[in-house]
Order: C-alpha cells, then structure tokens, then sequence
C-alpha cells in the first residue's frame, strides 16, 4: 500500500514538472513581468509606452534587441552618458532567465504608431526609403524595415519618442554609443537630416 502511494506522488510530481516545463516555454515567467510592472515601469511606463522622451518606448520592441540591449548595459559596453546613469544598475541586478522574460514581455505589446506629421517628414520618409548618396547614408529601411518595425536585433525605431532617436543618432555620429554599424550609417549626416528622419519616425 505504501509503496504504491510512493509511486503515485512520484508521477504527479513529474507530471506536474513535465506541465510546468511545458508552460514555461509558452508563458513569461511571472519573475520578469514583476520586475516589468514594478522596476521598469517608473521610467519606461506602463507596458513600456512611457510618457518622458528621455525613456524609449519598449513596447512592442524586437526581443532578440532588447535582450541583446540589456546584455549591453550589464556588461558596460553600451556606455552613452543615459545608459551609465540610467540603465548600467539596472542591467546589473538581472541574469539572463529575466532578461529573456522581459524582452518577451515588452515584444509583445502593442507597439506605438509614428504620427509622420511633421514638416520635415516628407524628406524623412524620403531618406528612411532611399538613402542619401552624397552623405553616404543608406536607406534604412534595408535593415530597419519598410514600416521601421526592425528585426531581430535591429530596432524598431518607428513610434520611438522624437528626443530620443535625436539622441541616439547624434550618439551613433560622435561614437558615444558604439555601432559600428551605425556609425557608418550617420558619420556624415547632417543635423538637418537627422531632424527630418525623425519628424518622420517619431511620436512625441
Ligand atoms: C530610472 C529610470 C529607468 C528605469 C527604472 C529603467 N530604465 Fe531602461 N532606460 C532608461 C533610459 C534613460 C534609457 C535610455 C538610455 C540611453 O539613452 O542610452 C533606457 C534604455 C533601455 C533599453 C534600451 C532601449 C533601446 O531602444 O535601445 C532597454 C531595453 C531598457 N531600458 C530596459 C529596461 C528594463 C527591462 C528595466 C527594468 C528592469 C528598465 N529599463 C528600467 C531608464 C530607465
Ligand atoms: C546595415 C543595417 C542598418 C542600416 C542601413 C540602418 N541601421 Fe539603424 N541600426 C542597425 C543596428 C544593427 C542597430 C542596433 C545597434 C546596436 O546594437 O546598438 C541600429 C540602431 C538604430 C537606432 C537606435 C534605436 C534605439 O532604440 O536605440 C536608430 C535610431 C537607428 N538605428 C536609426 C537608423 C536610421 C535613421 C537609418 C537610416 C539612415 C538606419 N538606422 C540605417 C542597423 C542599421
């Protein structure tokens, strides 16, 4: 009798293991979206749609990008004056479960829509789609994608805050945040330029 009742707990218990490994791989762990709800979102807002443009938008972001991202901050390589002061403590407190748990929970929500109202963002989209040879600046949408929505590691800059992908853009120029990849893309790009890309990508 005992035996048998030793038995049964043993194949609930690796029933329930075997249903909890299952689920696992479907679901966000609760660790990261408690850490998303209550950590994250003080800066970057509810769902990661934030409000101050001096916090990018994570909502519907690529995951394989902000996990590559905050894997970055962690280990100090991307070192922009914000991410020093903002996001290398943050980065320092999550392992590598989290980190994949909230690239999860923030890809999937739903992303913001640029507003293209600006008056520059006729030029911008003009840029965005062809490039501009002079200044050795590629059409960004052949990595960045037609509708700007990334993929993979490259970002979704489409419905970015206005100040932001300003921020990012002149830091990629200058090299405080290290691309090479995006250097080459904007060393020669003029402010004017950078100002209508983002009149037409942005939502502020
Ligand atoms: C105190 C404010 C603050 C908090 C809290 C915070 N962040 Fe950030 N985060 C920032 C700022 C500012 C930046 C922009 C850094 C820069 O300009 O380089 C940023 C950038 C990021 C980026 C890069 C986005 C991009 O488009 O490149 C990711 C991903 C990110 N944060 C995730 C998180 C997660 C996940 C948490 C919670 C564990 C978190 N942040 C908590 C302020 C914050
Ligand atoms: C050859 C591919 C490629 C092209 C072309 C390209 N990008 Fe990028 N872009 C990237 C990659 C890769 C990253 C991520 C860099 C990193 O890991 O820090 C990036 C990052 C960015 C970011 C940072 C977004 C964030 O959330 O922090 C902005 C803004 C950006 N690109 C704008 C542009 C614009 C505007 C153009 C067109 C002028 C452009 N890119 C062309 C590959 C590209």
């Amino acid at each position: 009798m005992k035996i048998v009742f030793v038995v049964t707990l043993a194949t609930c218990a690796s029933v329930a293991s075997t249903l909890a490994m299952a689920e696992g791989s479907s679901t966000i762990p609760p660790a990261a979206v408690a850490e998303a709800t209550s950590v994250c979102q003080d800066c970057h807002g509810p769902q990661g749609n934030s409000v101050s443009s001096t916090f990018p938008r994570l909502n519907g972001q690529q995951a394989d990008y902000i996990e590559a991202q905050l894997k970055n901050f962690r280990d100090h390589s991307r070192s922009d004056p914000h991410a020093r002061a903002y996001m290398w403590g943050m980065a320092s407190q999550l392992d590598d479960a989290t980190i994949a748990g909230l690239a999860k929970y923030y890809s999937g929500q739903t992303p913001t829509q640029p507003q293209k109202g600006g008056a520059l963002a006729a030029e911008g989209k003009n840029i965005f789609m062809n490039g501009v040879e002079a200044q050795n600046v590629p059409a960004c949408q052949a990595c960045h994608g037609e509708h700007g929505e990334g993929n993979s590691v490259i970002p979704r800059i489409a419905g970015q805050h206005a100040n932001y992908l300003k921020t990012q853009l002149e830091a990629f120029r200058s090299t405080l945040r290290e691309s090479d990849v995006m250097h080459a893309n904007t060393k020669d790009m003029t402010d004017s330029q950078i100002e209508a890309l983002v009149s037409y990508l942005a939502n502020d």
